[in-house]
């Protein structure tokens, strides 16, 4: 089989290999307004209240007034203050755009005053719970049932109790759909995504929702288990997830793409993108996992490239963090194709589908071990507007608490832990290389193209965008290189957040002016999952490392790069490309 290894890892402008890698904006768009496909075989509880909160608009505008106005943005500005937990007094209907609809997601608690209490870190004599990967519970029958039992339970509690199923998958919404404003900031929606708050903020989310678990069945070492998909067998959908034949499967949902229940996930999925074929599947494995691999290698110690931009009061989300577009791939991949992307594909929506915990416990997984490869417990960020920022949660002992970013940096104190699995991927890099060398390349990769600089007028990304950007300095030394990253900028990109979004960098070394027409090395990519705020006018950042990957290309001495912009999904406006130093943070 002449698979070419270049095919499925770093797609050329003359690409004929199987992947569909044309913009998604050119092929075949589907617009179905509401597909809800759960009828026949759905289990009891799962989608019902998906009717229930859909509210008709006409309806708000007439009962709100003035409130669907107010969610217009400031832009970033300095204010330089912790975030604050909602109001809760003030929840109002969130924000499906994708539905042209609002929704009810605010918290069954919170109309009336309620005692709110700060978070306790657990005792320290009660046992650590363990999270396994969803393969080790393929094979610990005893366990699974337990795992399952427990979500049955949460299911059938009353519909307005806030421990059942359906209300903790409103939190999501809630947090992330405009429910709330920040508190002081009339203007300006609390969101949880695309910033510093996402680690923090869903580590809460899932402690909680474990703990409330382990309450249900009487078991205070209950451990929920993660979606191992830096594994190879793990980067499909967990069979345990999966088994739709009996009603007895609480894990079960049926609002999933049935295409990719048994398909292998590429990281670089787009909507649309057709299933890897067998012959590709080596070359997909090895693509994801040294995008893994480049996550963690470049942004070690540039936490905020890794984790996300910083975000104080008054302050609208702006940039992701590479965890966080990685994490949006299984979200779009779980997800139906059509718009509004139930479940998974839409942060409305995404809770209500019980891989969603499985997912965010390995993002989780996957910042714990970053601390563990940075190699010190001093928290990622000292700012006191990270740290001291709260947000508000309901326990396993139904209280309110408000928890600081400050409590929740170590796992070990909150009294859980991941088992150990083969990390082999956080030194993929040569394995990689050297597969990459050895695999033949085609004539139309060789043929070499001029590119010229991006300019300064933003450019509409609805086809690939190559461009010529200087580097800062050249030839740098290792200690230089330990002291300052070299990361692409790609800075004030807009989009229509309430849709789906995304694009894929990719670099090469030019020659004299001219490259290869292939596009080089994949570098990083932006990857967004609809949520509420349509604003389209909304600056966004990506900044991706590059250190590295420049010795990978042998690019060091190179005074340019060229950098190309894939779009892959929505409508993407560029501002601007540039390759700037950046400081490492010193642990
Ligand atoms: Cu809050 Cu994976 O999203």
């Amino acid at each position: 089989m002449s698979l070419s290894f270049l095919a499925t890892t770093s797609p050329t402008l003359t690409n004929s290999s199987s992947f569909d890698l044309r913009p998604s904006s050119s092929k075949a768009q589907v617009s179905i307004r509401r597909q809800i496909s759960c009828t026949s075989s759905k289990p009891k509880d799962q989608n019902e209240n998906v009717a229930n909160d859909l509210i008709d608009r006409r309806n708000v505008l007439i009962g709100l007034g003035g409130v669907c106005g107010a969610t217009a943005t400031f832009g970033n500005m300095a204010v330089g203050a912790p975030i604050q937990p909602p109001d809760l007094s003030t929840c109002r209907l969130a924000n499906d755009l994708q539905l042209t609809n609002r929704v009810d997601c605010c918290p069954p608690y919170g109309s009336t005053p309620v005692t709110i209490t700060d978070f306790k870190l657990p005792d320290a004599s009660e046992p650590m719970r363990i999270r396994r990967s969803v393969e080790a519970l393929e094979t610990d029958p005893k366990y699974l049932a337990k795992f399952r039992e427990a979500i049955t339970k949460m299911r059938a509690l009353p519909a307005d109790d806030p421990w059942n199923f359906m209300q903790q998958a409103q939190i999501h919404c809630a947090y992330c759909n405009d429910a709330y404003s920040q508190v002081g900031f009339p203007a300006v929606n609390l969101q949880l995504h695309g910033s510093w708050h996402f680690g923090p903020w869903h580590r809460y989310y899932l402690y909680f929702w474990e703990r409330i678990l382990g309450k249900l069945i009487g078991d205070p070492s209950f451990a929920i288990p993660y979606w191992n998909y830096d594994q190879p067998s793990g980067m499909r959908f967990p069979s345990i997830y999966r088994d739709p034949f009996s009603s007895q499967n609480s894990l079960f949902n049926c609002n999933r793409n049935p295409d990719h229940m048994a398909s292998l996930m590429s990281y670089r999925y787009a909507f649309g993108d057709p299933n890897p074929l067998p012959e590709e599947e080596e070359a997909v494995i090895l693509a994801n996992q040294k995008q893994l691999h480049d996550i963690f290698a470049e942004n070690l110690f540039n936490p905020e490239n890794f984790l996300g931009q910083p975000l104080s009061e008054g302050q609208v989300r702006n940039g992701p963090g590479a965890l966080e577009n990685l994490h949006a791939i299984p979200h779009r991949w779980a997800s139906q194709v059509y718009r509004p992307y139930w479940d998974m594909g839409n942060f409305h929506t995404a809770a209500r589908d019980p891989i969603f915990y499985a997912h965010h416990a390995q993002i989780d997984r996957l910042w714990s071990l970053y601390k563990d490869q940075r190699g010190t417990t001093t928290p990622e960020f000292d700012q006191p507007d990270w740290l001291e920022s709260s947000y508000i949660f309901y326990d396993e002992n139904r209280n309110v608490v408000r928890c600081k970013v400050k409590d929740c940096l170590s796992t070990s104190a909150l009294k859980y832990t991941y088992q150990t699995e083969d990390r082999a991927w956080l030194n993929i890099r040569r394995t990689y290389f050297n597969k990459k060398r050895a695999a033949p390349r085609s004539a139309a990769q060789d043929e070499m193209v001029a590119v010229s600089e991006f300019g300064t007028t933003p450019r509409v990304l609805d086809t690939t965008i190559r461009a010529l950007v200087p580097r800062p300095k050249v030839s740098r030394t290792k200690d230089e290189k330990e002291e300052e990253s070299e990361v692409i900028f790609i800075d004030d990109f807009t989009f229509d957040s309430s849709d789906t979004a995304g694009f894929e960098v990719y670099i090469a070394r030019p020659e004299e002016g001219l490259v290869s027409a292939d596009l080089g090395e994949f570098a990083g990519s932006f990857v967004h999952i609809p949520h509420s705020h349509g604003q389209s006018d909304q600056k966004n950042i990506l900044h991706i490392g590059i250190t590295y990957l420049l010795e990978d290309i042998q690019a060091e001495a190179s005074e340019q790069l060229v950098v190309s912009l894939v779009p892959r999904s929505g409508v993407v406006t560029i501002a601007g490309i540039s390759i700037e130093r950046v400081s490492r943070q010193v642990v």
